[in-house]
């Protein structure tokens, strides 16, 4: 009978559907029964043979079946649906009590700080950025600073030579041959790098470190400009109460020249082991640019003078953080570079 088969129909695909353990299988199983050529519509088609009265009843009895399977496909869909969301819910938890990620953050190298706040200094005052190369000719880095082929910074020992006319600048003063070669004055420029001498190294010495040149040249610059400036940079480096004292030295580009010592600015003059006792620290090198110097670079020495100062920026960073090594700088230790964040 139709009725008996229905009934078939309907307990079997109750019991798989049941059974179904995924939205696929599920799916499958709608097709199966109610599909354009399922179970279900296939016994339909044969009730042609039968009176009105059981197509009736075998017809009411076939939505019946219909709607039951319909609707068990219907919420085991939805137990499917509601078990994945709960999954995803699951796994996008954020657990706000959990620590957060540490992002350890880099730092400037000390000598890189200290040549920054040197540059803002003097740019601050006027001065602009000059460049020179680190491989430099002997000429401007001693012919044109009026170092004679007899001076003794040109001793083998002292200097890295590459060629006979080449070398590994030992200062930074070849960019103020540079600086006069190429530019007119008025002319106001510092110039920071690297430098290169043949030391060995140990706790003050290291064959490459780092100044900052600077020169002035224009009409009227006198000893007074020098000595201004430079008390002005260490008052705005050290300390607004920096007291300077310019004690007459010599170099072969400047003339007069002098060294200048700052007042202790750990003891303010008292004496302590950072100044060694004296209550003086010396910094930096400087004088009024030499005639022959200006004179190479094509200047008029009638119309024009000026000053010229060199600062070892190791020397500065090692008073300022009391670091008592050169060589730390150079060694890339975490523990130390960390101290400068
Ligand atoms: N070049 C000198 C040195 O390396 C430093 C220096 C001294 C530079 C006096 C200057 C200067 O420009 O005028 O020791």
């Amino acid at each position: 009978m139709l009725l008996d088969d229905i009934r078939e129909i309907l307990e079997e695909a109750q019991k798989s559907i049941d059974k179904a353990e995924s939205m696929e299988k599920s799916e499958e199983l709608r097709v199966k029964y109610l599909g354009k050529k399922g179970e279900l519509t296939k016994i339909l088609r044969t009730m042609g043979g039968l009176t009105p009265e059981e197509r009736k009843k075998v017809g009411q009895f076939a939505n019946e079946a219909r709607n039951a399977i319909q609707n068990r496909i219907t919420d085991k869909m939805d137990e499917f649906k509601k078990r994945q969301q709960e999954l995803k819910f699951k796994a996008e938890t954020v657990d706000v009590t959990e620590p957060g990620k540490v992002h350890v953050l880099g730092a400037k190298h000390p000598i890189t700080q200290t040549i920054d706040e040197m540059t803002r200094i003097f740019m601050n005052m006027g001065f602009s950025l000059a460049e020179g190369p680190e491989v430099e000719t002997v000429f401007m880095n001693f012919d044109a600073l009026n170092a004679g082929p007899n001076h003794p910074s040109r001793d083998m020992t002292d200097t890295f030579y590459i060629t006979d006319k080449t070398l590994l600048r030992t200062q930074t003063s070849p960019v103020q041959a540079r600086t006069l070669l190429s530019q007119d004055p008025p002319l106001r420029i510092i110039s920071p790098g690297r430098v290169y001498r043949c030391d060995t190294p140990d706790a003050t010495h290291s064959p490459v470190f780092h100044q900052v040149e600077g020169l002035v040249v224009a009409e009227g610059i006198t000893m007074a400009d020098l000595k201004g400036t430079l008390s002005e940079f260490a008052r705005q480096m050290f300390g607004p109460d920096t007291k300077t004292k310019f004690r007459p030295h010599h170099f072969p580009f400047t003339e007069p020249s002098a060294e200048v010592d700052v007042s202790c600015f750990k003891c303010g003059g008292k004496g302590c082991k950072v100044c060694k006792g004296s209550g003086w620290i010396e910094i930096l090198g400087c004088g009024m640019v030499h005639p022959n110097v200006l004179r190479i670079g094509g200047i008029d020495t009638e119309k024009y003078t000026g000053f010229a100062f060199g600062i070892g920026v190791e020397r500065i960073a090692m008073l300022k953080y009391e670091i008592d090594d050169i060589r730390m700088f150079y060694e890339n230790d975490e523990r130390f570079l960390a101290q400068f964040r």
